[in-house]
């Protein structure tokens, strides 16, 4: 049997304040399964990103542990932890997050290099897909917006993850470069056969996909089934 992809137990973090401690996630429990989607919502500093981030490692945690591949990422140091990171996750954040001074070919291949597992010919099937033939050259200033989300996802994908994560993905976006944007990453994600974890305020953006959580006073709430909590 193959282990869980990625498994959240007991999931606690809190920011200091000056009133004093903040938490954000309170004992936190998610399992995810290669290859299934699932939409994040929740009011606004409800913590989303933060969990997003944790499991990125991009913030550490009080409690709890986080498992991918059935690894406790805390159990390895932060070097291996990270470079296992970087193998089998992908991220997208609603600002783009692009290098400025990188051109197109390198920013999408940028994350897929530093894992090491650079792959010429899938990055330039991702260019075909996503739409940006002819500019590979361009630099993320000379793109619209929508291209430059566009470039994020096949960063994100260039290395072939097995879990994308993304933070409100179309949120800068007018509603027109939005629907295609996400219209493309869904039949990517599909078509790679990777989980992906996205958070939406949008009930329309999180409706395809499988499973709908959401966060509320630190806690995480199955609504897959109770729409109306959406
Ligand atoms: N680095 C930080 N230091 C202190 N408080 C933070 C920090 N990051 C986020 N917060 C607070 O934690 C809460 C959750 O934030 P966030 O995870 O960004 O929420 P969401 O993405 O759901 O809008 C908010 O109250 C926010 O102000
Ligand atoms: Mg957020």
């Amino acid at each position: 049997m193959t282990a869980t992809l990625l498994t959240i137990d007991g999931l606690t973090k809190s920011y200091p304040t000056p009133q004093g401690p903040l938490r954000v996630l309170d004992r936190v429990d998610l399992r995810l399964a290669a290859g299934e989607s699932l939409a994040l919502m929740g009011e606004s500093g409800s913590g989303k990103s933060t969990l997003m981030h944790l499991i990125a490692g991009l913030d550490g945690f009080d409690e709890g542990t986080l498992r991918l591949d059935g690894i406790d990422l805390s159990a390895l140091t932060d070097a291996t932890a990270a470079r296992l990171r970087r193998e089998r996750i992908g991220l997208i954040f609603q600002q783009f997050h692009l290098v400025p001074s990188l051109d197109v070919a390198a920013n999408l291949a940028l994350q897929a290099r530093l894992a090491g597992r650079f792959d010429g010919a899938w990055c330039a099937r991702l260019i075909e897909r996503l739409g940006l033939s002819g500019l590979e050259r361009r630099f993320p200033e000379q793109l619209s917006g929508g291209q430059q989300q566009r470039l994020a996802i096949g960063r994100a994908l260039a290395a072939r993850p097995a879990l994308v994560l993304a933070d409100e993905p179309t949120g800068n976006l007018d509603e027109e470069a939005a629907d295609a944007v996400l219209k493309l990453l869904l039949e990517l994600i599909d078509e790679h056969g990777c989980a992906l974890m996205m958070i939406t305020h949008s009930p329309a953006v999180a409706a395809p996909l499988a499973r709908h959580y959401r966060l509320r006073r630190g806690q995480l709430f199955d609504v897959t089934h109770a729409p109306a909590l959406t």
